[in-house]
């Protein structure tokens, strides 16, 4: 065992550091991703010592790290221009590009392959380090091999203690986990490893990109993959762990049939699970599950769970590289739901009844919220009394729902309307789940909940996939004012009391942009994916 150093973030311990490594020593270092473990890139013998170190197989290639772009020359043979705009646009920052290697790069970095992985963190601490170092740096993360990636000191602490020279007790990271791959090695740049960057924002700068099928799919030990990384056991915690993609109401379930498995859920939902359970974020944005995923893996290992049921992340944005890492901590062991129920939703006069009933042409059963809110006999006498109480008298004479005069007091402003749903969604709820219940063995294997409140009256929690339909905001202005025969500015009342595009889009798994009016191919894009899923 060696003695290792834990050194601060303040300029004397940065420079101690930089000398360790000049010297051909190995140092954990913070970086925005996740921590690395580090040594000078240029000289093999340091580099073998990453390898003994995590206990990583030797022909598993490390990234190197570098100060800023144009410490990129000498390692590389070209720059294509593609990666160049992406350098520019994303370094510093969590984005690593493959590209043809100078001679200069040892072999035991890219474990013999002739192409060299590089990026430049953000993370302040980490260049001053190879600033102070004076060479690239490779960096594999800094977990023993197998383990989740560490994104706190406290994750390396215990760990690492005896087999490396020195430590950085540095910041949290603030990523969460590890940069983006992408290669330029073939035709079509390819992604080998989600990370930070998300493929669509990639792919808003440089156009056409292709995924690895090993970011979704479990690849065998022995078929050659593009990314050595993809094809070992990775991030993963002592538990088991099986990957939820049901409904949050069947997840809720799970527990009470397996008495003893903890969760791994989404930041509120604890209180609503009859088991232990941690939380990796919220559970609409992606970037606060990348955050926290890892710890919440360390986590599960500090309180001893033997077996975690996980939710499910969505595989949008930077939810594709939480997805990938949390696939891969449980072994590719996911529970898929036996029928999957689609929450249609989107702002109004997005078009969303279009695409309904484009869904209800193509053999899809259709739970209609709008067409239970206006049944007569889902406002049974006890909810007309509550609408009467709040609303006014007149809302409802003789038992007869005067639906205009509710609409024109309810729509004036976002709690107004709150009120109405809080009112009303238990007496549409009880229907909605009687449908839901009564289409479940449909042959397509999938139901519809069309609910423009979806989010509102947490209809999500029913939902294993949201299709949400959106329009450009004066478009939609149009409809409503051809649709009801509304005034202009009473048509913008009704879409500003409710949620913004943004808020919807932002929780979408796949959405449908009425605006050109190509909705169809849309929607059999969506129906295509929904099968593949
Ligand atoms: O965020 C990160 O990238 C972190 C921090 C420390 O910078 N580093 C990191 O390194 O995640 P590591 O070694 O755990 O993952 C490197 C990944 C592996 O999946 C590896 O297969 C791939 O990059 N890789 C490296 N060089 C490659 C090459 N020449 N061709 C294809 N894939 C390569
Ligand atoms: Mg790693």
């Amino acid at each position: 065992m060696m003695k290792t150093l834990v050194l601060s973030t303040e300029k004397e311990d940065i420079e101690k550091a930089g000398e360790i490594l000049k010297n051909g020593g190995l140092v954990a270092i913070p970086t925005e991703t996740v921590y690395g473990l580090a040594a000078n890139a240029l000289d093999s013998q340091a580099i073998k010592k990453i390898f003994i170190a995590k206990g990583r197989p030797s022909d598993n290639p490390l990234i190197v790290h570098i100060q800023k772009f144009s410490d990129i020359s000498p390692l590389v043979k070209n720059i294509p221009e593609k990666a160049r705009i992406l350098a520019e646009k994303f370094w510093p920052g969590p984005l690593t590009m493959v590209l043809p290697k100078s001679d200069i790069i040892p072999k035991e970095i890219t474990g013999g392959l002739d192409s060299v992985a590089i990026r430049v963190p953000k993370s302040e601490t980490a260049r001053m380090i190879i600033k102070s170092a004076n060479c690239p740096l490779a960096a594999p993360s800094a977990n023993l091999s197998g383990k989740p990636s560490p994104t706190k000191f406290e994750h390396i602490a215990v760990d690492l203690k005896g087999r490396v020279d020195a430590m950085i007790n540095g910041e949290d990271c603030a990523v969460g986990l590890e940069s983006t791959v992408i290669s330029f090695c073939t035709e079509v740049p390819k992604i080998l490893r989600p990370g930070g960057v998300s493929a669509e924002e990639i792919r808003a700068v440089i156009g056409e990109i292709e995924i690895d099928k090993a970011v979704l799919q479990h690849v065998e030990n022995l078929e050659n993959v593009a990314s050595p990384g993809m094809k070992y056991k990775h991030y993963s915690p002592k538990a088991k762990i099986v990957l939820s993609e049901l409904s949050f109401v069947d997840f809720q379930n799970l527990f009470k049939e397996n008495k003893k498995a903890k969760a791994l859920c989404f930041d509120g939902e604890e209180i609503f699970l009859e088991t232990e359970s941690i939380s990796y974020g919220a559970r609409y944005d992606s970037l606060s599950q990348a955050k926290n995923l890892f710890s919440a893996l360390y986590e599960t290992d500090q309180k001893g769970f033997d077996f975690v049921y996980a939710r499910a992340p969505k595989k949008t944005g930077v939810g594709l590289a939480v997805y990938n890492r949390i696939i891969r901590a449980c072994g590719f062991d996911v529970l898929k739901p036996k029928c999957k129920i689609v929450g249609l939703t989107g702002t109004t006069g997005s078009g969303k009844s279009t695409v309904a009933k484009e869904l209800k042409k193509q053999g899809f059963p259709i739970v209609d919220c709008d067409k239970i809110t206006k049944e007569k006999d889902t406002y049974s006498p006890l909810c007309l009394k509550k609408l009467a109480e709040y609303f006014g008298k007149d809302i409802a004479v003789n038992g007869e729902l005067n639906r205009r005069l509710l609409a024109e007091r309810a729509f004036v402003s976002k709690k107004e309307t709150q009120k109405l749903n809080d009112i009303c969604f238990p007496f549409i709820m009880e229907k909605v789940i009687d449908k839901i219940n009564k289409y479940k063995e449909n042959k397509s294997g999938v139901i519809i909940l069309d609910a423009p409140t979806l989010f509102e009256a947490n209809l999500d929690n029913f939902c294993t996939y949201l299709l949400v339909v959106t329009a450009d905001i004066n478009l939609r202005c149009e409809r409503i004012v051809k649709r009801d025969g509304l005034s202009k500015q009473e048509a913008m009342t009704r879409i500003s009391s409710q949620h913004n595009s943004e808020f919807f889009v932002d929780r979408a798994d796949f959405v449908i942009d009425t605006s050109e009016n190509e909705y169809i191919a849309q929607t059999n894009q969506f129906i295509k994916q929904i099968k593949e899923d």
